[in-house]
């Protein structure tokens, strides 16, 4: 099998971006409106941009030619908190992610506490052990897509008692944190196996 990606229909390539980039870290992104509602949704186009500065992508998609709200609020407020997903929240994350209107607190419909981050204006999910807390850095436009790359400043990371460090770091122990990633379609991957494999030598 052989595709040309721009023969392809949009599900089509959709189909096979997301199910070949696996699995892919969800970011839990919560905002809030300028009034303080709170917002909070799973987006897995997410990565890691670079450590200094310490910067985080998230690539929202739009909803019928309007921004989804979590874009709305962060460019209103400049700032949101990636919360990480471990196994205990993979059910709140996928109640939160319902294309709900703008005045539904996702929050309270997946029985979770909002905290208020120190250094950004925006909440983040109590319940969470991992959170990064984001200034908004970049705004990136997509030529041709309907999708907007956003990148978070990562100006404070919080990390619950229950995620051990690796002795002597800062690397979070992964059979801690038990993440979750996101497959394809309503599939998801937990942490297997974890091999360790030395860098070649030269
Ligand atoms: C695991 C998961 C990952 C998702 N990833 C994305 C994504 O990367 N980009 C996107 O636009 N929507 C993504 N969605 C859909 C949004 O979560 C959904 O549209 C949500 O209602 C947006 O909420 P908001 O309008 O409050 O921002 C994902 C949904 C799930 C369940």
């Amino acid at each position: 099998m052989n595709f040309d990606t721009t023969a392809l229909t949009n599900r089509e390539r959709y189909q096979l971006l997301t199910s070949l980039v696996v699995p892919r870290p969800i970011a839990w992104v919560s905002t809030h409106t300028p009034d303080g509602r709170p917002n909070l949704a799973p987006y897995s186009y997410f990565a890691a941009l670079s450590a200094t500065p310490f910067l985080v992508g998230v690539s929202i998609g739009s909803r019928r030619g309007e921004p989804k709200d979590t874009l709305r609020n962060l460019r209103d407020t400049r700032a949101f908190c990636v919360n990480v997903v471990t196994e205990a929240q993979i059910a709140a994350m996928n109640e939160s992610a319902g294309e709900y209107p703008p005045e539904v607190d996702e929050f309270a419909r997946a029985g979770l506490r909002a905290a208020r981050a120190e250094t950004v204006d925006a909440p983040y999910v109590e319940e969470c052990p991992a959170v990064l807390e984001c200034r908004l850095f970049q705004e990136v436009p997509l030529e041709g897509s309907t999708n907007t790359l956003v990148i978070g400043e990562v100006l404070r990371v919080r990390l619950a008692d229950s995620v051990a460090l690796a002795p002597g770091t800062l690397n979070a122990d992964t059979a801690t944190l038990r993440p979750v990633g996101r497959l394809w379609g309503d599939h998801y991957a937990l942490v297997g196996e974890m091999p360790t494999l030395p860098r070649p030598k030269l």
